[in-house]
């Protein structure tokens, strides 16, 4: 298996906790060439690494995240929930994150976030801005999101970014409105993909990225019909470590 193929979920998520930045570290040591990050505005505009719209799940604190601010966002812990020994990770800014995935070697995939037409427009905005900054390789980023709206707005900035449409089950039209945003990539559920319709997303030129995939043997056959990559929580499952062996 390609390790350019795994792609650590959320970081790497059975491993450390989801989103931080020992998430990503993890995915990293497990051997993963990209990592999937998801990623939200704070109520002032600060994008940052979180997938829920609340706090509650994944740190110390209560409420939306919109509700927090980039100051109030760091008195949270974003790792105790999952370990006594990730107590103390918080909820990774976006820049913060993107200088380690750069200093890492890592690609990543931001999986753009928002609750509101306006805010995914707002949030792509302010990504492709902070990716400039971070002065990340483009080849090594690719923008998705359930929103067209975010990545209508990242394409907007940034002609030559590279974005993938998510559906959890693919839409009748999937083939007009990736091509209508410019994706290179369609990402969805694998529990709702057929054979049939992975070779129609293959044949009509787009790569094909399944999430959240934790059982290598029962995703076997998906390789067959052409699946480029894979979300997983668990990369040490699909990924051989360990030094290399004689013969
Ligand atoms: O980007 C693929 C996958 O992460 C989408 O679902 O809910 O895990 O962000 P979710
Ligand atoms: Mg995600």
């Amino acid at each position: 298996m390609i390790a350019a193929r795994i792609i650590g979920h959320r970081g790497a998520s059975s491993l450390a906790p989801e989103n931080t930045l020992a998430a990503i570290r993890a995915g990293a040591n497990a051997g993963v060439l990209w990592v999937e990050i998801d990623v939200r505005l704070l109520g002032d505009g600060t994008a940052v690494v979180h997938h829920d719209k609340t706090v509650d799940r994944c740190t110390d604190g209560t409420g939306l995240l919109s509700h927090y601010d980039r100051m109030s966002i760091r008195r949270l812990d974003a790792g105790r929930w999952f370990g006594d020994e990730f107590a103390g990770e918080r909820i990774p800014l976006l820049p913060e994150a993107l200088a380690l995935i750069r200093d890492l070697g890592l690609g990543v995939n931001l999986e753009l976030k928002a609750t509101s037409r306006s805010a995914a427009r707002r949030l792509g905005a302010v990504v492709v801005g902070e990716l400039t900054t971070a002065v990340l390789p483009w080849e090594g980023v690719l923008v998705s999101s359930f929103e067209p709206a975010a990545l209508e707005a990242s394409r907007k900035q940034a002609r030559s970014l590279l974005i993938g449409c998510i559906w959890s089950r693919l839409p009748r039209d999937w083939r007009q409105q990736a091509a209508t945003l410019g994706a290179v990539s369609i990402h969805c559920n694998w529990r709702y993909l057929t054979e049939r319709t992975a070779h129609a997303v293959k044949a009509a030129g787009f790569e094909l990225y399944c999430y959240t995939v934790n059982n290598s043997s029962a995703f076997l056959p998906y390789w067959e019909w052409g699946v480029d990559g894979i979300f997983t929580d668990r990369p040490q499952d699909f990924l051989v470590s360990g030094p290399p062996t004689n013969g």
